[in-house]
């Protein structure tokens, strides 16, 4: 079965501090968002993607679009809202056909690789909801106040990512009840979490797929660039 990928571009990037939308600016010659869009193009099991955007960025957007896509994949343009989820909701609300399975990925994570779409796309297949994920390498602690309460043993935290994988019914129903309610999640898997009755799974990512956040992502990130073309 294949698969349709909301990728989301639809934010402000405001803890990157620059002067324009992050998932525009350019890594080593290209802009970030086009990383994982060429990861899409490249993919033959991926039938659509729909780009959730600005409303004021799409024309860029959809000039990047036509500079990379030499495989001629469909590609649906459409406005965000002012969360993440709505984003998600609007870019739900495109799909082809509710009975694919679709992924949701961050447009600011440029480094997921095609051979972790394979596992996480097997994986969905098995178990209908799958996401990317890798343990926790730091201790974390548990701090009130300044002052810390706990050490929270690390054994079974993970970090999360993007791509989540999800079957397209399933995450409409979810963003459905979640907007009735009035309910935001830190991501798509929580909301299945929340609503469904089938468990999620955790497929091992890989530590380079980093989401550029802070300025010293782009540092990272140039890094992972210029070590891929190696
Ligand atoms: N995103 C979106 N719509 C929103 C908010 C975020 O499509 N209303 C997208 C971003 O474009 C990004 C991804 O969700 O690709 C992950 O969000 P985040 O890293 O938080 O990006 P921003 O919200 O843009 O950054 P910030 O929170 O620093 O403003
Ligand atoms: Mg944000």
């Amino acid at each position: 079965l294949d698969y349709e990928v909301i990728l989301l571009g639809a934010g402000q990037g405001k803890r990157m501090g620059a002067s324009r939308n992050k998932i525009l600016l350019h890594l080593i010659g290209k802009p970030v968002i086009s990383y994982s869009l060429n990861t899409f193009f490249n993919d033959p099991a991926c039938k659509h993607i729909i780009l959730v955007t600005q409303e004021d960025e799409q024309d860029l957007l959809a000039a990047v679009v036509k500079k990379e896509n030499k495989k001629k994949c469909p590609v649906t343009i459409v406005s965000g809202g002012s969360e993440r989820q709505f984003s998600v909701f609007n870019g739900l609300k495109t799909l082809l056909d509710p009975k694919n399975i679709v992924m949701v990925h961050d447009g600011a994570r440029p480094f997921v690789s095609l051979g972790q779409l394979k596992l996480l796309h097997r994986k969905v297949q098995e178990t209908r909801a799958a996401i990317l994920g890798v343990p926790v390498k730091d201790t974390i602690k548990r701090v009130v106040d300044g002052i810390v309460e706990e050490t929270v043993p690390r054994e079974t935290l993970w970090q999360v990512q993007t791509p989540q994988a999800f079957y397209g019914e399933d995450l409409l129903a979810a963003h459905a009840r979640a907007q009735q309610e009035g309910y935001l999640g830190t991501d798509d898997a929580s909301l299945i979490e929340k609503y469904s009755q089938f468990p999620v799974s955790m497929v091992l990512g890989s530590y380079e797929n980093i989401k550029l956040t802070t300025p010293e992502d782009m540092l990272i990130g140039e890094a992972i660039v210029k070590r891929r073309r190696n």
